[in-house]
């Protein structure tokens, strides 16, 4: 391991951009879609990693669904997180925001609880055994209409009280954030945190919207933003959070090539970023790895490294409490490396 790469290993993080579906690795497909009983497409292991090859945010979206097919149980969806749970914190991670996708499971005859409740249980076991924290954020599929979404919201009631907030995901292009003004608004009624994704393939026009329409707390990747000198200063002025998922950006094509990432970009122009996975059994890497092959890519001072770790708590849902305690971790780290 290189210096730079333990360093990174021991500074405390959090993840904020994950898609607990995302981290569905091809040898659990195989083991779940096993003792569900399910005939999946693929032959082998090997097969379903040939397939990840994709060129834009729908190729990866239309395997991803598939893939997700074979959880069916609460104990699926509580293993999916625990083996999950466990990579990140073999990563030095002490906290995650993480995705769902309700209407995935749903529009498949699956009752809401049976993600949520397998979710939530995977979460009360990573943190007695793991230490490492975390909350639910539920996401709408902006394929969708805004009546499904509410459906979502409708069918999550029971739930909320152990649900910190929701987001936008799915294909971007041709459905923008005001497409779910209304049911954003009802989220924000009910005490919820917003997020969306915004600028990923989408003009930044959407991240506009995001902002001024739905009113979220953060922006889930956001590089088109950059596109818009005026946005940026918005961002800045604001001290948005964008959750910005570098090796997703590689494997979708948003980025040709990690050297030529706008991360570093972003931190030189105030702009609050911070590294995430989105994806990571589909797009080569969980936290560590998006940490280590950025910072090599950019080459990324430890100063800029250690914003990076500060921002992810910063821009974390937790309360001040929390994230003081987590920036004092950071301190003492630091201290002691340096
Ligand atoms: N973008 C949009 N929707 C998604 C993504 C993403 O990166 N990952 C899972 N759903
Ligand atoms: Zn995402």
């Amino acid at each position: 391991m290189t210096a730079t790469a333990e360093f990174i290993r021991g500074l405390p993080k959090a993840e904020l951009h994950l898609h607990i579906e995302g981290s569905l690795e091809p040898e659990q497909m195989f083991e779940f879609g096993r003792r569900n009983r399910i005939d999946l497409a693929f032959g082998s292991v090997e097969e379903v990693r040939a397939a990840y090859a994709f060129s834009n945010l729908q190729d990866f979206l239309d395997i991803y669904y598939q893939g997700a097919g074979v959880l069916r149980t609460e104990r699926d969806f509580h293993d999916l997180a625990m083996a999950y749970f466990r990579r990140v914190a073999a990563d030095g991670c002490r906290h995650v925001e993480l995705f769902f996708d309700p209407q995935t499971h749903t529009d498949r005859g699956l009752p809401f609880g049976v993600a949520a409740d397998g979710l939530l249980a995977g979460m009360a076991e990573a943190k007695a055994t793991l230490g490492v924290s975390s909350s639910l954020v539920l996401c709408f599929l902006r394929h969708l209409d805004e009546d499904a979404a509410f459906a979502t919201l409708r069918a999550a009631e029971p739930w909320l009280d152990r649900i910190q907030g929701v987001g936008l995901d799915s294909s971007e292009v041709g459905h923008p954030p005001s497409k779910f003004a209304r049911v954003f608004s009802a989220a924000r009624e009910r005490g919820l945190k917003l997020v969306a994704h915004a600028g990923e393939e989408g003009p930044p026009a959407y991240v506009w919207e995001a902002l001024d329409v739905l009113r979220v707390d953060r922006i889930d990747h956001g590089n088109r933003a950059l596109e818009d000198p005026a946005l940026v200063r918005r961002l800045v002025a604001d001290g948005m959070t964008l959750t910005v998922c570098p090796l997703s950006n590689l494997k979708l094509c948003v980025v040709d090539d990690l050297k030529a990432h706008p991360l570093k970009r972003m931190l030189d122009l105030g702009l609050k970023a911070t590294l995430n996975s989105d994806d990571p059994a589909y797009f080569g890497g969980y936290l560590g790895r998006n940490w280590t092959e950025t910072a090599q890519a950019l080459n990324l001072p430890r100063a800029d490294l250690v914003t990076l770790a500060k921002n992810s708590f910063t821009g974390s849902f937790l309360p001040p409490v929390a994230v003081a305690g987590h920036l004092a971790d950071i301190d003492a780290y630091v201290s002691s490396n340096s």
